[in-house]
């Protein structure tokens, strides 16, 4: 049914898709399978709003400043659609798999042509269809998907780096978060699926994997004879080529020894483990339901420091959780000097509708979480900075990425730290390998000269 519509899109003529993406990287990589649909049904990309036949947003639900970019650009379109009426627009997602956004969309946007949650991926072609033909569409929230989509054409916006994803949804249910309600319980693909794409993607000239889900350690749990994630990596690890694999997020409660072995061991996974701790408070995270201590936490980082010294730990910190008292704050705060990440990301608690905190009397005012993000990041500010000065010096060999944001003579890159690293060097480098000797540590990146 699926190819069926995608024959009969491509047979009105095609033209030019916009997708912009909200969100984390599992959002891109389902992006790329939008990407991949809208190529078979003949649309060529494009950058520029004015020129699209369809946009498509895909949302995100993580927090309250994601959906209101969303509803932002909405607005925005409102005035393009009235300028060009044949535009088609679609949002999908996270954001709009909660019934109450989806509905509010419905009401307040009539410039809205097609609505899609996150398990309906295959009926885009046919809702497309649809109003092309002059239809109006019905919003589809389905909630369990047929299958994982594993024939559904992906394309990726570079060749030297793929985002592949390995499991969809999430089981823990952390009582601030709302991924689990639009993403579903955990499931896992094949494993022999995700090793004849990446072989495919090496031969094809990738150099860099990145394997994506929710919580990565509980990959294959939930298939009867499926293999574990630490045999995954070694799987993977074991495709012959030049390239480097990374992976993201794991949960602080799954990971095990085994898994930081099978990363000490395979010579391609590169020395970054992003280990969310979320705050310092065991009080807190027994409410967030975190299900581990702090000094569980630590004694993983001290295993994974142990056997590899030179690994580089990230993580993540939610400020103004509700309750949080100025202690339990201070405590968090003493995680981060005694543990000394390479970085951290900091957010501000985003109260989410439908989730356990959401309905937690004791929110936290604004101007507390403000005071304590301030002080948190200037904590680990330095931190970051002392880290990165120890690798001055020091030659790394990276993946050119591409121009850097600020100076399009200067190309970046990350260290297999997941350090950003600028340096001059030829733009026809980019996909390749190359040595940087770091020349200058800051505090958000590093400077390097190529050797
Ligand atoms: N508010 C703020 N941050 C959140 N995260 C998840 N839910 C929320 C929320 N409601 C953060 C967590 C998670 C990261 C991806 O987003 O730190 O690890
Ligand atoms: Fe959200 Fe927790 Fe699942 Fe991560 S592990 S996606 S924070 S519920």
């Amino acid at each position: 049914m699926y190819g069926e519509y995608i024959k009969k899109v491509a047979a009105l003529g095609g033209g030019k898709a916009m997708i912009i993406t909200f969100g984390c990287q599992q959002n891109e990589a389902d992006s790329d399978k939008l990407r991949g649909m809208l190529a078979s049904m003949g649309y060529i990309p494009t950058e520029c709003r004015e020129e699209a036949d369809i946009i498509v947003l895909n949302t995100c639900a993580v927090r309250e400043h994601a959906e209101l970019r969303v509803f932002g650009i909405l607005g925005a379109l409102k005035a393009l659609k009235r300028k060009n009426p044949s535009l088609v627009i679609a949002v999908c997602g996270c954001m709009v798999q909660q019934a109450h956004i989806a509905d509010d969309i419905s009401r307040k946007y009539d410039q809205v042509d097609i609505i899609f949650g996150t398990h309906s991926r295959e009926k885009f072609p046919q809702m497309l269809y649809e109003v092309l033909s002059g239809r109006k569409v019905e919003k589809d929230l389905s909630e369990n998907e047929k299958d994982l989509g594993e024939d559904i054409p992906v394309v990726r916006k570079n060749k030297f780096s793929a985002l592949v994803t390995i499991m969809y949804g999430c089981n823990n249910f952390c009582t601030y978060c709302i991924v689990p309600y639009v993403r579903g319980r955990e499931r896992s693909r094949k494993s022999d699926n995700i090793i004849s794409e990446i072989t495919a993607l090496v031969a094809d000239g990738c150099k860099e994997i990145m394997l994506l889900g929710q919580n990565v350690n509980s990959y294959g749990k939930d298939i009867e004879g499926e293999c574990n994630f630490a045999t995954l990596l070694r799987r993977v690890n074991a495709i012959p080529g030049d390239f480097l694999i990374r992976f993201m997020s794991s949960h602080p409660k799954d990971i095990t020894n085994e898994v930081i072995d099978a990363m000490a061991e395979c010579e391609k996974v590169e020395r970054h483990l992003h280990l969310p701790v979320q705050c310092g408070s065991d009080r807190l995270l027994k409410i967030m339901n975190r299900r581990y201590t702090c000094d569980a936490y630590e004694k993983i980082i001290a295993y994974a420091r142990e056997k590899m010294p030179d690994l580089s730990v990230t993580s993540d910190i939610i400020i103004g959780f509700p309750g949080e008292t100025d202690e339990d704050f201070e405590q968090t705060v003493d995680l981060l000097k005694r543990v000394k990440f390479d970085s951290v990301y900091t957010f501000i608690y985003s109260r989410r509708k439908g989730t356990p905190a959401y309905s937690m009397d004791n929110q936290v005012p604004q101007a507390i979480k403000g005071e304590r993000m301030d002080t948190l990041m200037q904590v680990q500010n330095e931190i970051s900075k002392e880290k990165n000065k120890a690798l001055e010096g020091t030659v790394q060999r990276v993946l050119v990425e591409g121009v850097s944001k600020n100076d399009d003579t200067v190309m970046c890159a990350h260290t297999s730290g997941a350090k950003t690293v600028n340096f001059k060097c030829d733009k026809s480098l980019i996909g390749q390998f190359v040595k940087v000797k770091i020349t200058e540590a800051k505090t958000f990146s590093l400077t390097g000269k190529i050797i």
